[in-house]
């Protein structure tokens, strides 16, 4: 469920006319609903109010400030991967003992930063990384607390690019190695296994992966338990799906369920790391026509945003629905919708029925409040746009659109090369 609709036919988040938006911003720009967000944390969270847990919301899907702070103020925790994570959660108040560390390449800094912040723990990925987590604790004299990244082996059924539990992926490390690890960890006095963790791919659209990664996540625990190593928390990772066309995701009550089935009673404390379900269709991006080009046998809707800012149709061949701002229902031609990026590779839809359409309308790209913005770059020397988050009848500028001047931050001409 969210709240974008059409209103006496003008799509409005909210209760906000997306062109009044638009008016104030221009385009491309994304748009947020605070209320559609904040439904989708709560309805998650709830679920699994019947056992112990923390909802970690994964950052890489969209680390606005402003949109975690969102989900810090409803209670909720963080699942960085990254120093600058790290620091954005922090910014928004996120408390370190709610930020959990993920991630197959953590640098000392990195780890030395999460430890300075006191995060819930580190979920390391190999033993070379560990290695490197002891050594940086032993010289902070501190004991850190660890989970490892463990790969189950489960094919989640997803895109090959976004599935990270098989054996042929980099992540995590296979269960006899992370026994031998455990027993490792324990002997070390900077380093306290406290958790075991995994993630085994996003955009999972059943529950029998899940029920499988949980059941060898609790018979691990077992095993460690009866060699005297006792965890407090199970993290899962996050991975559920949502509708971008007609997938028929779990409901997260559904998936709480199975899940809860498995771990009450445990005294485990169970970590999630949700991203999409929680972001997803909690953004749409606005991109306006720009040109309507017909080719031999084919019509190319040119607009102004491009794969730069979206870069999920051109990477995966994802689909994300388009619709016009203003109604129009009839869905008379098919078009390849494209940005202005110079590779053939850009493009937000292909083949696509959609209405007849004059340059200067404006198209909401749905469901790309996750992945979005956070995978945008400047790619063709395009500034990165304005991120907007509505909350009932009014609208905040979370983002400001880069200036030319912000393009070349950072850069400087030699003096040899100097006018
Ligand atoms: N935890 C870990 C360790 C992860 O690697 C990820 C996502 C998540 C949690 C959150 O997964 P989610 O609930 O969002 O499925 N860029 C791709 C998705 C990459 C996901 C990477 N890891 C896309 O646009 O589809």
């Amino acid at each position: 469920m969210h709240f974008f609709e059409y209103k006496n036919g003008d799509l409005c988040c909210e209760d906000v006319p997306i062109t009044t938006i638009v008016e104030a911003t221009e385009t491309p720009v994304y748009i947020y609903s605070h209320k559609t967000l904040e439904r989708h944390f709560i309805v998650f969270d709830d679920a699994f109010k019947g056992i112990p847990h923390l909802t970690c919301y994964s950052c890489k899907a969209n680390s606005n400030i402003a949109i975690l702070r969102t989900i810090g103020r409803l209670g909720g925790g963080a699942d960085i991967v990254s120093g600058g994570e790290l620091y954005r959660a922090l910014y928004a108040h996120i408390p370190g003992k709610k930020i959990v560390f993920s991630g197959v390449g953590k640098t000392e800094k990195e780890i030395k930063s999460a430890i300075e912040s006191d995060i819930l723990m580190i979920n390391v990925e190999s033993e070379d990384e560990m290695t490197s987590v002891a050594k940086v604790a032993r010289r902070m004299r501190k004991k850190v607390p660890l989970s490892i990244r463990v790969n189950p082996q489960i094919d989640p059924k997803t895109h090959p690019y976004i599935t990270t539990g098989l054996k042929k992926n980099k992540f995590g490390v296979l269960w006899d190695d992370a026994y031998r690890l455990y027993k490792q960890i324990g002997k070390d006095q900077h380093l306290q296994p406290i958790g075991i963790s995994s993630h085994i791919g996003s955009q999972i659209l059943e529950l029998a992966p899940f029920i499988d990664a949980v059941k060898s996540l609790k018979e691990m625990v077992l095993q460690l338990k009866s060699d005297g190593i006792s965890l407090k928390y199970i993290d899962i990772g996050g991975g559920l799906g949502i509708t971008y066309k007609d997938e028929l995701p779990p409901h997260p009550e559904d998936y709480a369920k199975v899940i809860e089935r498995e771990l009450k009673g445990t005294g485990i404390t169970l970590i999630l790391e949700p991203g999409r379900v929680l972001v997803g269709n909690s953004g749409i991006f606005i991109t306006k026509l720009l040109y309507v080009k017909k080719t031999q046998g084919k019509t190319f809707y040119i607009v102004d945003g491009a794969m730069n800012d979206l870069v999920r149709p051109a990477l995966y061949g994802a689909y994300h629905d388009i619709i016009p701002v203003k109604e129009k229902s009839d869905k008379e031609i098919t078009v390849d919708v494209v940005g202005p990026i110079c590779e053939s590779g850009d493009f937000l839809a292909k083949d696509r029925d959609l209405p007849i359409l004059e340059p200067g309308v404006l198209l909401a790209v749905l469901g790309a409040g996750a992945y979005g913005f956070s995978m945008s770059s400047n790619y063709n020397s395009r500034k990165r746009v304005t991120e907007v988050l509505v909350k009932g009848k009014e609208f905040f500028v979370i983002r400001k659109r880069e200036t030319l001047r912000d393009l070349i931050k950072g850069e400087s001409i030699p003096s040899f090369l100097e006018v």
